[in-house]
């Protein structure tokens, strides 16, 4: 046999064991399919012949299945781990569930939200959303975390004293503790509460497990104070409505450098403006734009940026970052020892650039480092995450409302009862 021809032989006795094997491997499958079907059916029989619940889960699943595939364009590499997101956050929309205390009159500072609107309207989108959504459940029993629905922007709407407002919470909570069995359980550890304003996490300092065991979500996470960043959620802060319309794909119009124009309520922020107040090329004003200046000035040089200088205020959040993402101008965060919102699952130095207070001396000379390509990058990636930074009524599929609850979801794996 010749070389040729023998190895004509051999890879033939390949394709024929390969095609053997192939059958044998269909077969294989046929037989355990048709073996989990049969076991699928006979489990809905015998546990409760045909129930309309395990239909609907059925439907559902197939549902699910359908959205799965809708998401393949939609995560890209802004994510950590799109994958890991894609399949834990199609197991939370089926799974999570909440169940919140129904103890408070929604009269005064339970339950319902102040209001949707100006600089702590996320705690209000929050507290709306999650009725609006699937995920709550009136049976305890069935739910992976407890929400304690105390709004401290309410209570500053009433006028109510920081000192009174931690006496109003302990009360709050001692009362669930005693008429409900879930706190003692793990001591507070699957319970959860939401507040944008400050002050509210002032408010929970009355009890010290509220502090330790349970999960707050904050707009002002800090690693420098209280807060725990393995335990409580960022809540982003969104000053909604937005006055314009969201920017993108507009780089021609991006002729300028940077800008910032606040209250210089910060070390950071003196400092920010008493370096570059009169820079020609970054445009830092040590004050509002006043609006007799003309309308929506403010809003609409976030339209002529590359960057916005996101420093941060009394607190290290500042709604500035969620209104540059919104106008399509990268975010320059310029605020140590912020855990920014969905940091874990966001690579936010994709989109946004993180610049080291002490380096605010260097800042013009950083961003003009940037090449154009790197800007049109960032700008391109800040467009993926415009949703999750965005409240809705009712909440859409991965909005800042669901990207929260994703966040939730991923702590409720670590706590459990
Ligand atoms: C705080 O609580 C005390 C006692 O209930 C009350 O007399 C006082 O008016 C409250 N103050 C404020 C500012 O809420
Ligand atoms: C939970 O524990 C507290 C403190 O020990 C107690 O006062 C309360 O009655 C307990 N709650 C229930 C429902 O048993
Ligand atoms: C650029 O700015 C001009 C003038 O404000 C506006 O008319 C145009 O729509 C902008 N271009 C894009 C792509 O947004
Ligand atoms: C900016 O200009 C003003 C007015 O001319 C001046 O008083 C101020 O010192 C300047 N600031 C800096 C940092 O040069």
């Amino acid at each position: 046999m010749s070389a040729a021809k023998a190895s004509q032989a051999a890879s033939s006795t390949t394709v024929c064991s390969l095609r053997s094997s192939m059958l044998t491997l269909s077969i294989l499958t046929l037989i355990s399919f048709t073996f989990f079907s049969l076991k699928y059916l006979q489990s809905i029989t015998t546990t409760s012949t045909i129930s309309p619940s395990s239909l609907s889960s059925l439907l559902t699943s197939k549902a699910v299945k359908d959205e799965e595939i809708d998401d393949e364009e939609v995560l890209t590499d802004v994510f950590h781990s799109p994958e890991v997101f894609r399949l834990n956050y199609a197991e939370m929309e089926r799974k999570f569930k909440v169940y919140i205390y129904p103890d408070g009159d929604p009269n005064t500072y339970y339950q319902t939200p102040r209001k949707l609107t100006g600089k702590y309207a996320s705690e209000g989108y929050f507290f709306q959303n999650l009725r609006e959504s699937k995920f709550v459940t009136d049976d305890p029993d069935q739910a992976h975390l407890f929400f304690i629905p105390i709004s401290s922007h309410k209570m500053r709407g009433k006028g109510i004293s920081y000192d009174n407002m931690t006496v109003i919470v302990q009360k709050y909570v001692e009362g669930l503790m005693t008429k409900y069995p879930h706190w003692n359980r793990t001591l507070g550890a699957d319970h959860f509460f939401v507040t944008c304003h400050d002050v509210g996490v002032r408010a929970t300092e009355g009890l010290p497990f509220l502090i330790k065991n349970s999960i707050r979500v904050v707009c002002s996470p800090s690693y420098n104070v209280g807060f725990i960043p393995h335990k409580d959620v960022a809540l982003p802060q969104v000053l909604q409505p937005f006055a314009l319309p969201a920017g993108g794909n507009d780089i021609e119009n991006r002729t300028n450098l940077g800008f910032w124009a606040g209250h210089r309520n910060s070390k950071i922020r003196v400092v920010l403006a008493r370096i570059w107040e009169n820079d020609t090329e970054l445009d830092i004003s040590n004050n509002r734009i006043s609006r007799a200046t003309g309308p929506l000035l403010y809003q609409k040089r976030f339209y002529t940026m590359k960057f916005c200088i996101c420093p941060g205020g009394s607190q290290v959040n500042s709604a500035r970052i969620a209104d540059s993402i919104h106008y399509g101008c990268v975010p320059v965060i310029l605020s140590d020892y912020y855990d920014l919102p969905f940091n874990d699952i966001l690579d936010w130095k994709k989109f946004s650039v993180i610049v080291r207070e002490k380096d605010v001396y260097q800042l013009k000379q950083i961003l003009k480092n940037k090449a154009q390509e790197e800007f049109v990058t960032l700008h391109n990636n800040l467009l993926k995450i415009q949703k999750h930074f965005q409240w809705n009524s009712p909440p859409i599929k991965h909005d800042a409302f669901h990207m929260v609850m994703y966040e939730l979801w991923l702590r409720h794996h670590v706590i459990k009862y």
